[in-house]
């Protein structure tokens, strides 16, 4: 018998490696207790989260709360159903509302997450015959949805505008094409040129997919993305999103104006073959969603803290993702895996969480200790978040 599981003896190697060099398994940290947006309680001590994609701080909301726990008594807590079936509730819908009122879009579908929405209508719109054009740092739940669908799938070098439009003149004129593009891309924080891209994707007769999770209620004047705030949101077709970013909860979804999107409720697998979110869910979803709307002074606080975080990196002399702070997802590359878990432990010891990041996730093969600044993070925060940096850095050797 050939052990299906000797394909991971690489990885098992490599992290047996890596823990007996005795530092803490940076993949199992478990948050004992969740005392704000900004602050748990970790290996018994107080720890600020720097790494946890809660962009606007909406997972302690008073009215968010309050709309969770109004929907567990009244609708209990699970609808036992898809979407399609016994799954579709009124807070299935009043979210699906506030999302088409967010973006001011014709139509919104709620999936049980952002994983399942990209696999969902990725594989369901681009068929056999099709194309599928993509950013090569794309997001696992994209590559999925390509693996998933039956269209032939070419990739571009990461926001490469003219590696994209080469890849799309030399495509036969009338095949069906999607060009799948994200806002923010997670790993460096670093924004796409949305507007160049998706001109050069009309122009050559492409249909648009936007990722928006990490920039949707922070991004753009209203909150809806980097696709508005380059102006080009009327031009893009579809946009996917997450609850389990800036709304603070978990969930995704699709928003288009596409005059025939409903029928993708009747065709999309992971929207009819799976259970739908449970109510007190799809209440708090719909309740921040609103609320995410009028958030103006949050986002202009976040803002502030991203600046703030990234100008304080340089100056330590960490290395960073971006030049400039593009969105609240700050990388710090580490020269590697070794050295990198050594910093995130040292940072968790000073009583700071990040992300570890590493390869396959990661571009280019590099180590990140991946920043994600909240709304509620507070100046003094921020102040005391490089602070334990610097000591961290200095401790481990990443600066001098
Ligand atoms: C770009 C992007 N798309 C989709 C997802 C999936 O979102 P969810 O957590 O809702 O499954 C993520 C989450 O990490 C993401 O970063």
């Amino acid at each position: 018998m050939t052990d299906l599981f000797s394909k991971f003896d690489p990885l098992i190697q490599q992290r047996e490696a890596l823990l007996a060099t005795g530092v803490t398994d940076p993949f199992s940290l478990v948050m004992e207790k969740v005392l704000s947006p900004t602050v748990a309680i970790c290996n018994g001590r107080e720890t600020i989260l720097l790494g946890t994609y809660n962009y606007m701080g909406m997972t302690f909301d008073e009215d968010v709360i309050a709309a969770g726990k109004d929907a567990l008594d009244r609708f209990g807590s699970g609808t036992t159903g898809s979407r399609v079936l016994n799954g579709t509730y009124q807070g299935h819908r009043e979210c699906e509302e506030a999302l088409k009122a967010f973006y001011a879009m014709d139509h919104a579908m709620v999936f049980s997450t952002g994983y399942q929405a990209n696999l969902g209508i990725i594989s369901t719109i681009a068929g056999k015959g099709d194309y599928v054009i993509l950013d090569i740092d794309s997001h696992a739940s994209i590559y999925d949805g390509c693996k998933m669908g039956d269209a032939e799938i070419i990739a571009f070098r990461h926001n490469d505008v003219e590696a994209l439009e080469k890849r799309l003149k030399r495509l036969p004129p009338d095949a069906g094409k999607l060009v799948v593009l994200e806002g923010v891309y997670s790993m460096l924080g670093d924004v796409a040129p949305l507007k160049e891209m998706v001109r050069v994707s009309k122009e050559n007769g492409a249909m648009v997919l936007v990722d928006e999770a990490h920039s949707m209620g922070f991004i753009g004047e209203h909150g809806r993305g980097v696709a508005e705030a380059q102006g080009v949101i009327d031009d893009v077709d579809f946009i996917i999103g997450t609850f389990s970013k800036s709304v603070g909860t978990v969930g995704g979804f699709c928003v288009s104006n596409h005059p025939k999107f409903e029928i993708m409720r009747l065709v999309c697998r992971p929207y009819v073959f799976t259970a739908s979110l449970p109510p007190s869910v799809v209440a708090t979803a719909a309740t921040s969603i609103r609320k995410l709307m009028h958030g103006g002074n949050k986002r202009a606080h976040l803002w502030e803290n991203s600046k703030a975080l990234h100008s304080g990196l340089k100056h330590l002399g960490f290395t960073l993702g971006t030049d400039e702070p593009q969105s609240a997802i700050i990388a710090v590359i580490m020269p590697d895996l070794e050295r990198g878990a050594m910093m995130w432990e040292a940072l968790l010891e000073e009583g700071l969480y990040v992300n570890l990041a590493r390869p396959p996730a990661t571009p280019a093969g590099m180590t990140l200790l991946r920043c994600s600044l909240c709304a509620e993070h507070s100046a003094d925060q921020v102040g005391e978040i490089l602070s334990r940096f610097e000591r961290a850095g200095k401790r481990t050797g990443i600066i001098g």
